[in-house]
């Protein structure tokens, strides 16, 4: 008999439970998001997410169980994120967790949130086919709190490396400040995308240097981009619609060619053919058209999993939790929350390269 786990999220604004089985199966995936709760901050407030996540995480819980036609005793192992994310959202996640192993008898496994969007490839949604690549892999995780390139060779800790991250905003931080800047509302990334077909970049006209170059920097810097898009707009606003479509249009070409460029040279350096995609970015219209057509050029595959799994989700936590549990590597109940990832970074944010320590590959940049 498959094993099948458990899996808590709370590490931001979505309460999210799932239970998956040990090879990927999702037999249930409920998301309760809080994006509507943020509309009027035009952004999240973590004491707002972390009481909604304490209202709603039982119903969530016993819901994931429900539709997954098992019973809370039934499960083998339950799993939560513990880092990195909002400290109260984390907690609520955590200490339900542990409530439930603790009172149930079961193991319970700490999962770092940036290793389940890496991972979320694996996930098996019923009705949909998905392609898995083998290891190893480059992944792009681009989301609204992330944005970073990672050489995975392995679905442990250890296994995955940075290789290189942004220094300032995450991409999907940037649109939604950019619709902000446009009067677009919150979130941002899903209207731009849709403006920005309508949009013709050539018309915005605002030139745009990436500051980050070097052929072997994997680094990357958005807030520039968004301060360019700012002036742009101060200088000749952005009245009609057709005005905030080619800006749009403009903006979103530039994160679009410094994601898919940056992420397809560090997979052809390591010498890696397959990239992965995760993160709410990842539904992003034409990132996936010019990877899917800069990838051909570079004999690179993509994987871009459903949006269910690239988005904020439960699954691919117990996913992550089913792996650490078949590897024998279970936490204690003293397991604490962590504002920040496990994995090793390489990118200082804000600032400037850290220099790299002797005998270390030299990842940093121009
Ligand atoms: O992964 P996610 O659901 O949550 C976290 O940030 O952890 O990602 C949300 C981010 C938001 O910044 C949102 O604006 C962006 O993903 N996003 C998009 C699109 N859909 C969502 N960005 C660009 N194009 C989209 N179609
Ligand atoms: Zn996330």
């Amino acid at each position: 008999m498959k094993r099948i786990i458990l899996g808590i999220e709370t590490s931001c604004d979505e309460t999210a439970a799932a239970v998956v089985a040990e090879d990927g199966t999702v037999l249930s995936d409920v998301v309760k998001s809080q994006v509507e709760s943020f509309i009027p901050y035009g952004g999240v407030v973590p004491e707002i997410a972390a009481r909604d996540h304490a209202r709603h995480l039982p119903e969530v819980v016993r819901e994931a169980v429900r539709v997954a036609g098992v019973k809370l005793q039934d499960v083998d192992a339950i799993a939560a994120t513990n880092r990195p994310g909002l400290m109260g959202a984390l907690l609520v996640g955590l200490m339900t967790a542990k409530g439930l192993a603790w009172s149930l008898d079961k193991p319970f496994i700490g999962v770092d949130h940036l290793v389940g969007h890496l991972l979320a490839v694996f996930l098996q949604r019923p009705g949909l086919s998905a392609e898995r690549p083998s290891f190893p892999f480059a992944a792009l995780l681009v989301s609204g709190g992330h944005t970073a390139i990672y050489r995975v060779d392995g679905p442990t800790l250890s296994a995955v490396r940075e290789l290189g991250a942004t220094r300032d905003d995450a991409a999907g931080e940037a649109f939604d400040k950019v619709a902000k800047l446009l009067g677009l509302g919150y979130p941002g990334g899903p209207v731009v995308d849709r403006l920005a077909r309508l949009g013709d970049a050539s018309r915005a006209g605002f030139t745009f240097q990436p500051a980050l170059r070097g052929p072997n920097s994997y680094e990357m810097s958005f807030s520039g981009l968004k301060s360019a898009v700012a002036r742009y707009v101060e200088l000749h606003g952005c009245e009609t619609e057709q005005a905030r479509c080619d800006i749009a249009a403009a903006f979103q070409g530039h994160v679009v060619k410094i994601l898919v460029e940056k992420t397809l040279s560090a997979a052809s350096a390591e010498g890696l053919s397959s990239v992965v995609v995760g993160g709410g970015v990842a539904a992003n219209s034409a990132l996936a058209a010019r990877f899917r057509e800069r990838a051909k050029a570079f004999g690179i595959s993509v994987f871009i999993p459903p949006l269910a799994s690239c988005t904020d989700n439960a699954a691919m936590i117990a996913y992550a939790g089913a792996v650490k549990f078949a590897a024998g590597d279970l936490d204690t109940l003293e397991l604490a929350p962590n504002t920040r990832t496990s994995l090793l970074t390489v990118t200082r944010k804000g600032g400037g390269p850290r220099a790299p320590k002797p005998g270390q590959r030299k990842a940093l940049s121009s």
